[in-house]
């Protein structure tokens, strides 16, 4: 079966410990399958946030203690990870957090209509080879994607630690549905992958953006 969109993601599975595999098997309790049950839970909430590669989840955990009035939806293919944050979500009570266990451009790829107040993709994977560029997940085809289920005045919050994806980002996020906010203004712990990337010596690149009308001449 041809796959329609080219994997964007090293790997699903990785190492998992017994704590994570036993998480695992309760995924059921946490997971939403659709939009449609994003929508209907939504109601409930003041914001709905969308975290696509959440991968250890620290980001996510914090931000959903922190805004319990949100609904969290994290995206993530690796298991070990999805693992991770359902322990977490049972240890912290945190009611505000679904997990979508797949491939984000599956949840997006509907007819839909503009449900998040934000999105946050915080070191996707850089495929750094030239000839591993089109795996990239910011493509324009997948911005626009996100822009379709983007509110107005709704946050894409980007990160990479690498520059030339840096570069693409920058150059794919010129868009004319998007503005650049004026500051980060935000305390927040930096993820797994924004620390590798600092240790190794490399710059954390962020792209904190609204989504704003197009202007009529
Ligand atoms: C480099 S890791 C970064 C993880 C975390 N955000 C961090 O900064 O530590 C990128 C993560 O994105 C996930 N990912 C890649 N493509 C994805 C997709 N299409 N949908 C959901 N998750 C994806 C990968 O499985 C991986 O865990």
């Amino acid at each position: 079966m041809r796959l329609k969109f080219l994997p964007s993601f090293v790997k699903r599975r990785g190492r998992i410990t017994k704590k994570q595999e036993h998480s695992l098997r309760k995924l059921d309790n946490y997971s939403i399958k659709n939009l449609s049950e994003i929508i209907s839970l939504s109601r409930a909430y003041e914001c709905c946030t969308l975290e696509i590669g959440f991968g250890d989840s620290e980001y996510l955990q914090r931000q959903a203690m922190e805004n319990p009035s949100t609904l969290f939806i994290g995206s993530e293919v690796y298991l070990s990870g999805i693992g991770t944050l359902i322990g977490a979500i049972e240890e912290k009570k945190l009611s505000n957090i679904r997990i979508f266990p797949d491939d984000a451009r599956i949840l997006l790829d509907q007819a839909g209509e503009s449900i998040f107040d934000e999105v946050v993709i915080l070191c996707p994977d850089p495929w750094p080879k030239d000839r591993h560029h089109k795996r990239r997940l910011l493509q324009p085809e997948f911005i626009e994607m996100l822009l379709k289920f983007l509110k107005w005045n709704g946050r894409l919050y980007i990160s990479t630690d690498w520059q030339h994806y840096a570069d693409e980002i920058k150059a794919n996020l010129n868009h004319p549905s998007l503005k650049k906010r004026n500051s980060l203004n935000e305390s927040r712990a930096s993820t797994k992958f924004e620390n590798r990337g600092i240790k190794e010596g490399r710059k954390v690149y962020m792209f904190d953006y609204i989504k704003t009308k197009l202007e009529s001449n």
